[in-house]
């Protein structure tokens, strides 16, 4: 009989630096109203220099593991979703196992864009029902802002940074991951992609002077694709639940744009309070967006025990992939995980003899350098806690 994965931590991280719609506007032709009317991000989040996804990515681990009640040592398994690691090589899930002080699990990245943490979950739940992992800690990690072109107004609007993160668990008891629905149309492999730094064309002067390691969209297509899929496999993975639509508490839709929210849940005949949104404030952090958004979904009183829960992505592939959650963990246990880990005490060990050059984009570094008070606690969107003063950068 094979096992049930539950998911018994979760835990989620984002720099603290918030760059505005108002902000973007002095960087490229846009205004904070097409932007929000076009895809309800009012703002993002933008990792400090000192910042990477691993280290993003150990914070929020961390805070998943408190969360869970167990020891970092407890993780067999650790599978990372991102589609901007630390290096091509070592894997950033590697160098999560060592920040997080585990000495036993297998490490790996695992890569299908904003998919990517629905994937991995969905490998993690495998895993468990095969009975070769106890404790697997799944990551999603971005650090989409060093990619982007900030003189196109067509991407560099949508992205941010941050990381989310769930320990799943084997468990005898019912309840946990149900049905699982994944899919991967290569007809959109160019739709969305970063032409240049892999093998087909790999780092040069020239690549640099094309702009071509920034990312590329083709947004209509894209739109169209997203519209289309996210509704079927959400559907997909409910019936191979057993369940119907109706019977889900909360979806917890991958956080790109606000209409494609609307029409998947439009295309489930549900009303727009069955999704969870939190795109307004973070934009798109592409792997990272599901297990923020659960995170705080669960942290917010959204979810209760026994409640099922859909996961839903969609990404660059194209790819698509939902996983239907009954819930089974005391939802109060994530403000405390989430406060016990101080990100300042987290450290990514760095390479010695090198030091990387200056991360920050120059189109945003003259609006990070300006002073002013800009951190927003996590705990911000913790009910009965007052609203904090924001500060956005450049202000
Ligand atoms: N500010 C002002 N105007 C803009 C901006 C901007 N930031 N961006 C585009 N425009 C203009 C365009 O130039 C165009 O002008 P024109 O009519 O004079 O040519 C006009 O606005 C309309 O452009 P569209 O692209 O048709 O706008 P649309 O309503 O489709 O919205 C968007 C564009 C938001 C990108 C939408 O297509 C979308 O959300 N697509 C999905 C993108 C997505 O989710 N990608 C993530 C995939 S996840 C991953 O794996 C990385």
């Amino acid at each position: 009989m094979p096992r049930s994965a539950h998911v018994t931590g979760w835990g989620r991280y984002a720099p603290a630096q918030v760059l505005t719609n108002k902000d973007l506007e002095r960087i490229v032709d846009t205004s904070d109203e097409w932007i929000v009317s076009r895809t309800g991000i009012r703002e993002r989040r933008v990792a400090a220099a000192d910042e990477t996804t691993a280290s993003m990515a150990a914070v929020a681990s961390l805070r998943a593991i408190r969360t869970a009640g167990i020891d970092p040592d407890d993780i067999d398994l650790i599978l990372l979703a991102t589609l901007t690691p630390d290096y091509w090589m070592p894997s950033t899930a590697a160098l999560v196992k060592e920040a997080i002080g585990n000495t036993r699990a297998a490490a790996m990245d695992i890569a299908a864009a904003c998919s990517g943490f629905v994937y991995a979950f969905a490998t993690a739940q495998a895993y468990i029902a095969a009975g070769l992992a106890r404790h697997v800690l799944v990551i999603g990690a971005e650090l989409l802002t060093r990619f982007l072109d900030y003189s196109d107004r067509s991407t560099c609007i949508l992205f941010g940074d941050g990381a989310g993160a769930v320990v799943l668990s084997a468990s005898d008891e019912p309840g946990g991951a149900l049905g699982v629905e994944m899919t991967t149309e290569p007809q959109g492999a160019y739709m969305i992609w970063l032409p240049a730094g892999g093998a087909k064309s790999p780092p040069s002067s020239e690549t640099i002077a094309r702009g071509e390691h920034y990312i590329r969209m083709e947004g209509n297509q894209t739109y169209r694709f997203a519209t289309r899929t996210m509704a079927t496999t959400a559907l997909e993975s409910v019936r191979k639940s057993g369940l119907e639509p109706a019977d889900i508490g909360l979806f917890i839709p991958h956080q790109a744009n606000i209409r494609i929210v609307e029409a998947v849940a439009k295309g489930l005949g549900l009303p727009m309070e069955r999704m969870y949104v939190n795109l307004d404030r973070y934009g798109n952090t592409s792997a990272a967006s599901v297990p923020i958004a659960l995170a705080e979904a669960v942290n917010e009183g959204r979810v209760a025990v026994g409640d099922n829960v859909v996961l839903v992505a969609f990404g660059a592939g194209f790819t698509s992939g939902a996983v239907t959650v009954q819930w089974t963990a005391d939802p109060a246990r994530g403000v405390a995980g989430d406060a016990a880990v101080d990100p300042s005490t987290v450290h990514v060990r760095l390479p010695v003899d090198w030091d990387s050059v200056d991360p920050i984009p120059p189109a945003l570094a003259d609006l990070m350098a300006q002073p002013g008070p800009v951190d927003v606690p996590l705990d911000d969107v913790v009910p009965g806690e007052p609203e904090p003063a924001r500060q956005p950068v450049g202000r």
